[in-house]
């Protein structure tokens, strides 16, 4: 999933964790866990098949696809971390030069693909044309969840060819510093030549809890693979000072400070600048094998605070979302109020959920495809069932005219002065596209983000449910029909509720290291990349799950 990047730049002041402590839930929120029924088996329309096997037609027109957007990013912008291929040009993140941002996020879907000439020209670039020594800023999390997590795959995938290795050590030798902070939570930039942290022009200690939180398993991993027990220990020390400053409700604000290691009044979300730091919470615990405890804890402590603080139905059909927290002083403590928009990014956690309901809150050790209820404890089922709706829900939010889903939808509620009942027998809208001749917003964007087709690639596997087939074979098409630009590439659109929309001249490097690639296992058999040996990175690069022999810092 890709996380995490915002438009938005909130305003933030820094709290006491006492005041953090204080918290007054404004608007109506009725809290308390639904009681809903075992969902794996129980969908009257699911196609179960669990011995399913790949669907070669399929998995060819998503390669011709990857090849269309290759083929034509490596003739107009080889080398270039971002590709407009409207314009047939590329651009760079930093006028220091590229640090090979798009051919590396790349290179392991083509391992994937079988795209072996592809491959063999983007492994010689790495090799011969790549470097790192780039005196300009670049984002920590970005460059770790695409440059560093996508080298290492790359090393997995290829039977460890040394070129990857020696170039993803050398990356996060010049990384490093970025954690040196009074509280050991990295800056959000880092100056990859100089070998220094970078924060932000307008508050220099400010990190975002999912920038901070969304390296460990790329410094992990990299750790396991060279014996330095450093990348570790800068990794895992981050997720102390997260659990340290700890607040009651065992969700995360969205943004920290590096200096004090605190939270600062920010909103609660679990969308840009939050997500990935409820992704990661059980990829760790998954990662090194289900020992490290305090993952498992951590990440069941906060599965269970969403279900009881963010968890809504939709007014119209019921439809299960999510709302975001936005804090205000209020009598010398905190009131949040709460609201009904749901990013894209979000749909991340309707596979996350699922795969955590097998992997964390089961009493067998392998469960069945699809689960069995006695299998899974009842916190297991309430999350299964949870991400199963919310992964409806998304599906649902692909229903619009272009048959793309918004980067931001909201949900009707009542009291919010819109004519909900009207509207397309729908929970959801688009804000700012309802009246006729308004420009596009930002919101109604589809900008090739990945999230839903990720969590129908987990459901497939853990359910053999074809109805998830279907809906990615739906999007997949969808994305041919809107986003395809005939001279090569792919495009952003910007308004999905308009047939004749125009494109955005972008083509995001996610799209071929996670859009593609998880359509492409979508539609391949179980033994490919299995949910029980690999993880996915959040920029979906896999990782071999590992035994690691260093003890955790904390617990
Ligand atoms: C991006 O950086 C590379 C390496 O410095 C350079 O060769 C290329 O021309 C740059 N691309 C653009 C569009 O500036
Ligand atoms: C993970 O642990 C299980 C036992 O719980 C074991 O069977 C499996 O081999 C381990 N996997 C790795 C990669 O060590």
């Amino acid at each position: 999933m890709a996380p995490r990047r915002t438009l938005v730049r909130w305003v933030v002041v820094a709290v006491s964790a006492t005041l953090l402590g204080l918290w007054v839930l404004g608007g109506k929120s009725s809290v308390k866990l639904r009681q809903t029924q075992w969902q794996a088996i129980k969908a009257k329309d699911a196609k179960l098949d669990t011995s399913y096997t790949a669907d070669k037609p399929k998995q060819e027109a998503i390669v011709a696809a990857f090849k269309h957007a290759w083929s034509a990013y490596e003739r107009d912008a080889m080398g270039d971390d971002e590709y407009h291929p409207i314009g047939h040009k590329g651009s760079n993140l930093s006028a220091a030069g590229g640090i090979g941002y798009a051919v590396i996020d790349a290179i392991d879907t083509m391992q994937i693909m079988g795209l072996t000439s592809e491959y063999q020209r983007a492994r010689k670039w790495i090799a011969e044309k790549l470097t790192f020594d780039r005196d300009g800023k670049h984002n920590t999390f970005e460059t770790t969840i695409r440059v560093l997590g996508g080298l290492l795959s790359a090393y997995h995938l290829s039977d460890e060819d040394p070129v990857f290795l020696e170039r993803a050590v050398d990356l996060a030798d010049r990384m490093l510093p970025a954690f040196t902070t009074k509280s050991g939570l990295p800056l959000p930039m880092v100056n990859l030549h100089k070998k220094q942290g970078v924060g932000e022009d307008y508050n220099a200690n400010l990190i975002s809890t999912a920038e901070a939180t969304t390296l460990q398993l790329e410094f992990k991993y990299l750790s396991h693979l060279t014996d330095n027990e450093e990348y570790w220990r800068k990794a895992e020390k981050v997720m102390k000072v997260v659990k340290d400053a700890k607040i009651e409700f065992g969700l995360a604000p969205i943004f920290m400070n590096a200096e004090t290691g605190d939270f600062m009044m920010s909103e609660i979300r679990l969308g840009s600048r939050g997500d990935s730091y409820y992704e990661y919470l059980l990829k760790q615990y998954l990662l090194t094998n289900r020992t490290e405890a305090v993952y498992e804890q951590m990440y069941q402590d906060t599965m269970d605070a969403i279900h009881s603080t963010l968890v809504r139905q939709g007014v119209n059909k019921g439809s299960t979302y999510t709302i975001e927290m936005l804090p205000q002083r209020h009598e010398g403590g905190l009131k949040w109020t709460l609201s009904p928009k749901q990013d894209h990014l979000v749909c991340f956690l309707a596979g996350s959920l699922m795969l955590g309901a097998v992997r964390s809150r089961a009493f067998v050790e392998a469960v069945s495809v699809p689960p069995l209820a006695s299998e899974l404890s009842d916190a297991g089922k309430n999350d299964w069932n949870l991400g199963y709706e919310l992964l409806e829900t998304c599906i649902d939010t692909y229903d619009s005219p272009t048959g793309l889903s918004a980067e931001i939808v909201h949900f009707y509620v009542d009291g919010d002065g819109r004519d909900w009942k009207e509207n397309r027998g729908k929970d959801w809208y688009v804000k700012g596209m309802e009246f006729l001749g308004t420009a596009p917003s930002y919101d109604a964007r589809y900008i090739l983000r990945p999230e839903t087709v990720e969590s129908l690639f987990i459901a497939f596997r853990l359910t053999g449910d074809h109805r998830y087939r279907d809906y990615g074979w739906k999007i997949f098409q969808s994305i041919e029909k809107h986003c395809k630009v005939e001279s090569g590439g792919y495009a952003s659109i910007l308004d999905v509720m308009n047939v004749n929309t125009a494109k955005e001249d972008k083509m995001e490097t996610f799209f071929l290291s996670e859009t593609l690639k998880y359509l492409y296992l979508l539609f391949s058999d179980a033994s490919v990349l299995p949910l029980d040996q690999y993880v996915f990175n959040t920029e979906a690069h896999p990782f071999p799950i590992f035994h690691s022999g260093v003890r955790p810092l904390f617990s």
